[in-house]
């Protein structure tokens, strides 16, 4: 019975040392970060040490899209680092003048530092310059998180995409998604969009459909 008591107490004490341990130095550190377009050699660190190595072709095909001036892969390099990204799509919603921004993630050790914002703002701005009406994007209903800080940025929730775990979406790139999906959108405020009134349609299209993707 004591035997048992003192394992108790020995596993016990255990779990305190691994829930708080010793903290030696702590000291804070300036980083640079450039929001610049995705190179090739970025690719295999945009893995992020296996995480995204399933999205290999995702990734090679996004960056040969990029190359055909379809897409942009824009990172936030840290340290010489990719270490945050946000994709354009520019022709999925083109004739709705709307540029789809998706693939938006940060290192988590870099998260909650604005790097999340500044890669959006950038995606924005390069939208504005294209004379793009809106942006659009996609987020999990359960990512609390993520639709806090699209929401901050004046994203609007415009429609919800039910989907089953797993189903694979988002022609014509196909990726995995886990669960229900908010849709977001923000007029750009591009001149064509104000001055049209008809949605923001760029000059040299036409509305051909209204589908909420
Ligand atoms: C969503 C995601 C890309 C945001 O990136 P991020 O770099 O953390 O974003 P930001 O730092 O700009 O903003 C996040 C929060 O940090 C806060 N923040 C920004 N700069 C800060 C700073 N210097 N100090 C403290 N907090 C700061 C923001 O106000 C925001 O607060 P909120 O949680 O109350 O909304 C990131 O969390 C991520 O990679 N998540 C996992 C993947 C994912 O869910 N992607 C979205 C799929 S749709």
């Amino acid at each position: 019975m004591q035997r048992h008591r003192q394992n108790e107490r020995s596993v016990t004490n255990h779990c305190e040392w691994l829930a708080e341990p010793e903290v030696f130095d702590r000291f804070g550190i300036t980083l640079d970060v450039v929001i610049r377009t995705c190179r090739r050699e970025d690719l295999p660190v945009l893995e992020w040490f296996g995480q995204f190595t399933p999205d290999r072709g995702i990734m090679e095909d996004t960056f040969a899209a990029q190359a055909r001036g379809e897409s942009l892969m824009l990172v936030a390099e840290v340290n010489g680092v990719a270490s945050g990204q946000v994709w354009i799509d520019l022709t999925r919603r083109e004739v709705d003048s709307t540029g789809v921004i998706w693939a938006a993630r940060v290192l988590p050790c870099l998260r909650n530092r604005g790097i999340g914002r500044r890669l959006l703002e950038t995606a924005e701005r390069i939208l504005r310059d294209r004379q793009f009406a809106r942006a659009e994007l996609s987020v999990e209903r359960s990512n609390v998180a993520a639709l806090r800080l699209y929401e901050r940025l004046g994203y609007t929730r415009v429609n919800t995409r039910p989907v089953r775990d797993g189903e694979v979406t988002f022609d014509p790139i196909a990726i995995l998604v886990q669960g229900d999906q908010w849709l977001l959108r923000k007029n750009l405020g591009t001149r064509e969009h104000a001055v049209s009134g008809t949605g923001g349609l760029r000059p040299r299209m036409t509305r051909a459909r209204t589908d909420e993707a």
